[in-house]
C-alpha cells in the first residue's frame, strides 16, 4: 500500500493536515431570528474568524473556505451586491491580522468576475501574506469544482496546442496539478454546515479521498466546539484509501513494530 501523506502509520490518528468547508446556512440562521439573510452573512464572518484560529492552533497546514460558488450569482441581487461589499470589507479589515499570524490567504475561483476595486483588494491581501509560512487560508469565490477542472483541462489543451505535451502524457497526474490547492497537501476532511448532504459543486476532484462530515449546525453557530466535534469524528474513521482494512491494520502494525 503506497504511503498517503495525511496518514500517520504510527499512531492511525493523523490529524487532517487541510481541511475544506462548505459554510452553509446563514440565510436561515438570519431568518430564524427575524433578520435579513445578509445579517446572517454578516455573522457569518465570525464564524469564519473563529474557525481559522481553531485550524491554526490545531496546526492544520490548509484551511479552504467556500465563500461564493459560480452559481451563487443566481440569488438575489441584493444579496449579490452585499456578499461583494462584504468580501471587500473582511479583506481589508482581517488582512493585516492574518499577516500578523503567519497565515497565507489565497483566492480561489474565477476572479476575472468581480469588480476591479476587488480584484485590487484581493491581489495586495495575497500579496501581503505570500511570504507567510503558516496556515494556508484559500477562500474559493466565484469557484465551481468544475469550472476547476474545466480550466486545468484547458492548460493542458494549451500544451498540446504548442507542442510542449503529447495527448497519451495526459494523466491523472498532469491534469491535477493543474487544479487549484495542486500545491497543497490533499483535503482530508470536508465539512458541510446546515444540514444538507451535498458537494454542491465544491472541490470536485480535490475531494477524491476526503472523509465528508455534515452537521446541521448553520454557520454562523459554528464554533470551537463544533470545530473540535468534526476533527473528533475525522479521528474516529478508518481511511483506507481503497485497501481492505486489514490491509490497513497489518501495515499499521508493521509501521509500529519497525
Ligand atoms: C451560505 O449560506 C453562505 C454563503 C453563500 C456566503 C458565505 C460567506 C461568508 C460567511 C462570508 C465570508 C467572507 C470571507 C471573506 C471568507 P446560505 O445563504 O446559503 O444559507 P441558507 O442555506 O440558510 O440560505
Amino acid at each position: 500500500m503506497s504511503q498517503h501523506p495525511a496518514f500517520d502509520a504510527s499512531t492511525g490518528k493523523a490529524c487532517p493536515r487541510h481541511i475544506a468547508i462548505i459554510m452553509d446556512g446563514n440565510g436561515r440562521w438570519a431568518e430564524a431570528r427575524g433578520k435579513a439573510r445578509i445579517m446572517g452573512h454578516k455573522q457569518g464572518v465570525e464564524a469564519v474568524r473563529e474557525t481559522v484560529r481553531c485550524a491554526s492552533r490545531l496546526g492544520v497546514e490548509a484551511l479552504t473556505l467556500f465563500a461564493f460558488s459560480s452559481e451563487n450569482w443566481r440569488r438575489p441581487e441584493e444579496e449579490v451586491k452585499f456578499l461583494m461589499e462584504l468580501f471587500f470589507l473582511v479583506l481589508g479589515r482581517e488582512v493585516k491580522k492574518l499577516h500578523k499570524n503567519n497565515i497565507q490567504l489565497r483566492i480561489i475561483g474565477d476572479t476575472s468576475a468581480f469588480s476591479d476595486r476587488l480584484k485590487k483588494k484581493i491581489d495586495e491581501a495575497q500579496a501581503l501574506t505570500a511570504s507567510n509560512t503558516g496556515l494556508v487560508l484559500n477562500v474559493a469565490a466565484n469557484y465551481g469544482g468544475r469550472w476547476d477542472i474545466t480550466q486545468a483541462a484547458r492548460r493542458l489543451a494549451d500544451k498540446v496546442k504548442a507542442g510542449e505535451l503529447d495527448s497519451v502524457q495526459i494523466t491523472e497526474e498532469r491534469l491535477g496539478q493543474q487544479l487549484c490547492l495542486a500545491e497543497l497537501p490533499p483535503v482530508d476532511l470536508m465539512i458541510r454546515t446546515g444540514g444538507d448532504h451535498r458537494i454542491s459543486n465544491f472541490l470536485l476532484w480535490q475531494l477524491a479521498y476526503a472523509e465528508l462530515y455534515f452537521t446541521d449546525t448553520l454557520w454562523p453557530d459554528f464554533d470551537e466546539q463544533a470545530f473540535a466535534e468534526a476533527v473528533a469524528a475525522f479521528l474516529s474513521r478508518e481511511r483506507r484509501f481503497g485497501c481492505t482494512g486489514a490491509q490497513v491494520r497489518a501495515w499499521m502494525n508493521d509501521k509500529q513494530q519497525g
